[in-house]
């Protein structure tokens, strides 16, 4: 999908599709260099990370597994419910192994916070967490974020894995909605 596909849908791109392919070969060379000699083992966070997974595995030169966990904080609209519910859980077991989140943004950092509790007590070596957009609110949650692609002003965005009521997620950009696509919605 295209900005010239979603008419005057799309107010503004925030990050363009070449700003995040660039920031994430940074982050890849990074967590190269931290994980020198180490297997990694990604957790991509459903649905909105499947883009980042995607394009970072792909830059990550160290040896890597992928696995997949989907978790629900958010409904069809745009306010975090502050509820995590597991809908999918790993496959691996991560006794030993060096466990990487991978996720689309951090918001209120609630998701994550939960979700880093519970895999650290499965056991694994370490737990780290990395993200390729985080909002300002995210700060005032206690949860430590190793690596961040983008810290941006507190917006609704859509592109790149992320969804606007399940929809946009297949833009190679980072953009926000005009105010006329949430008024058509009735929630
Ligand atoms: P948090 O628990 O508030 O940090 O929310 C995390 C999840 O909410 C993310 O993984 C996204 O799926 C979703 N989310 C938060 N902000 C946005 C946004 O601006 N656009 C789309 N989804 C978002
Ligand atoms: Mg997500």
């Amino acid at each position: 999908m295209k900005a010239s596909d979603m008419g005057d849908d799309l107010e503004k791109i925030l990050i363009t599709e070449e700003e995040i392919k660039q920031r994430l070969a940074q982050m890849a060379a990074e967590i190269d260099r931290d994980y020198e000699g180490k297997e990694i083992l990604l957790v991509g966070v459903l649905r909105g990370a499947i883009m980042v997974m995607a394009d970072l595995a792909r830059a990550i030169s160290t040896p890597l597994e992928m696995d997949w966990m989907a978790v629900s904080s958010y409904g069809s609209g745009t306010k975090s419910s502050g509820v995590v519910r597991i809908l999918k859980d790993l496959d691996s077991d991560l006794t030993g192994k060096h466990v990487l989140i991978v996720e689309d943004i951090i918001d209120s950092g609630l998701t994550l916070s939960w979700l880093k509790t519970n895999l650290a007590s499965r056991g694994p070596v370490s737990v780290e967490i990395a993200t390729l957009l985080r909002k300002p609110e995210a700060a005032k949650v206690d949860v430590d974020v190793k690596y961040v692609g983008f810290d941006i002003p507190n917006e609704f965005v859509i592109g790149y894995g992320l969804d606007y009521a399940e929809k946009y997620r297949n833009l190679p950009f980072v953009g926000t909605l005009a105010p006329h696509v949430y008024e058509a919605v009735s929630e």
